[in-house]
């Protein structure tokens, strides 16, 4: 075993190094919230550096997060990964050890990782577990290799693993600047979760794995003519969004989300093959979300990534009023719900 028999604790001087590696000392933990989009991006710039077509702006997710440990193994050939606790799948690895990759290209460091990752969340859900799996991982690792870095660089660091995970390392409400190459694209805070306590209530009407995702969806905003016409709306969606997050301005932060949630999806509707991730539970929730708060009054309203479930946004206050109508409709099959949250941090 690591430590023998002999009493411990040593100096640090006369552990070998190798155990300094795997000791727990050497274990980086991050830990970093999803995210939800009022305003989302659709398309990339590029695909290969994934910068966003247009500003998105979201809020963190305080209670719904990844967990990512790091621990610097200089004897191994080549990086483990763990995913629950159990090796993780070739695709999901694949994409781990290509964001390493990039970090260790930036220390200057072959050293290989054991890597350990856990979401608080079930997959399949409709959060953005890629978001907040990729802020945990790009800080964890700056951190492990010492790469000191700010909020705009681990930002950017974060983006080429997932485009919504650049959004991710701040908390509160936040705008992913879509930039125009790698150094300008990246997030910053609008304002702190302290802020405003908005919450979000996703409601699970399919908990399958999508059979399009995001990354392969994003390939097909050129082959609509409704994606030009989404770009020359948003740039008055983004101003209303910023403006009512600044003043707490309810209804026309609602009016805004549903309108590009909206749009956006019949941007997927209408690509070439098109890209239907609404179920009949999505429209059941549309629909009495709506009633809810022009007939009933109460402050809530929807928005969809890029699948069927429904992220119900509302106020601290209604959470439980809201709760108890998303869990009544017939067609939801489970409720998850969080606060908004900090930026991502080490543990
Ligand atoms: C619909 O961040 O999932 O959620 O870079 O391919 O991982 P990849 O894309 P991803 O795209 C987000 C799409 C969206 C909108 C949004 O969150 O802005």
């Amino acid at each position: 075993m690591l430590l023998g028999s002999e009493s411990f604790p040593k100096p640090l001087s006369q552990i070998p190094y190798r155990c300094m590696l795997i000791s727990p000392i050497m274990k980086t933990t991050a830990r970093a919230g999803s995210n939800i989009a009022f305003i989302k991006f659709w398309g990339q710039k590029n695909q290969k550096l994934r910068i966003p077509e247009n500003n998105s702006i979201s809020m963190t997710l305080g209670n719904l997060w990844t967990q990512t440990s790091i621990s610097l193994e200089e004897d191994l050939h080549h990086d483990l990964i763990f995913f629950e606790g159990k090796e993780a799948s070739l695709g999901f690895s694949k994409r781990v050890v290509q964001h390493l990759d990039l970090i260790r290209s930036m220390a200057n460091t072959e050293s290989k990782a054991i890597v350990e990752t856990r979401n608080n969340f079930p997959m399949g859900a409709g959060i953005a577990s890629s978001a907040s799996g990729f802020a945990a991982l790009t800080v964890a690792a700056a951190k492990a290799l010492m790469l000191n870095w700010d909020s705009k660089k681990l930002s950017m660091i974060a983006r080429r693993g997932s485009g919504s995970a650049a959004r991710s390392i701040l908390g509160g409400f936040v705008e992913l600047l879509a930039g125009i190459d790698d150094d300008t694209s990246y997030a910053t805070q609008i304002q702190p979760e302290t802020h405003w306590d908005l919450c979000d209530i996703v409601a699970i009407v399919e908990a399958d794995e999508k059979e399009v995702g995001s990354s392969e969806g994003h390939q097909l905003f050129k082959t609509t003519p409704v994606h030009s016409a989404r770009l020359n709306k948003l740039h008055h969606l983004l101003a209303m969004t910023r403006s009512a997050i600044e003043r707490k301005d309810f209804a026309s932060l609602a009016k805004a989300s549903e309108q590009d949630a909206i749009m956006m999806h019949a941007v997927m509707m209408t690509s070439d093959p098109p890209l239907f991730y609404w179920e009949p539970g999505t429209i059941e929730l549309i629909k009495a979300i709506r009633t809810w708060r022009i007939r009933d009054g109460l402050p809530v309203f929807f928005t969809i990534d890029a699948g069927p479930n429904v992220h119900v946004i509302t106020i601290e206050r209604f959470r439980n009023e809201i709760e108890k109508r998303v869990q009544e409709l017939p067609l939801t099959k489970q409720v998850i719900s969080s606060s908004i949250g900090e930026s991502a941090r080490i543990i």
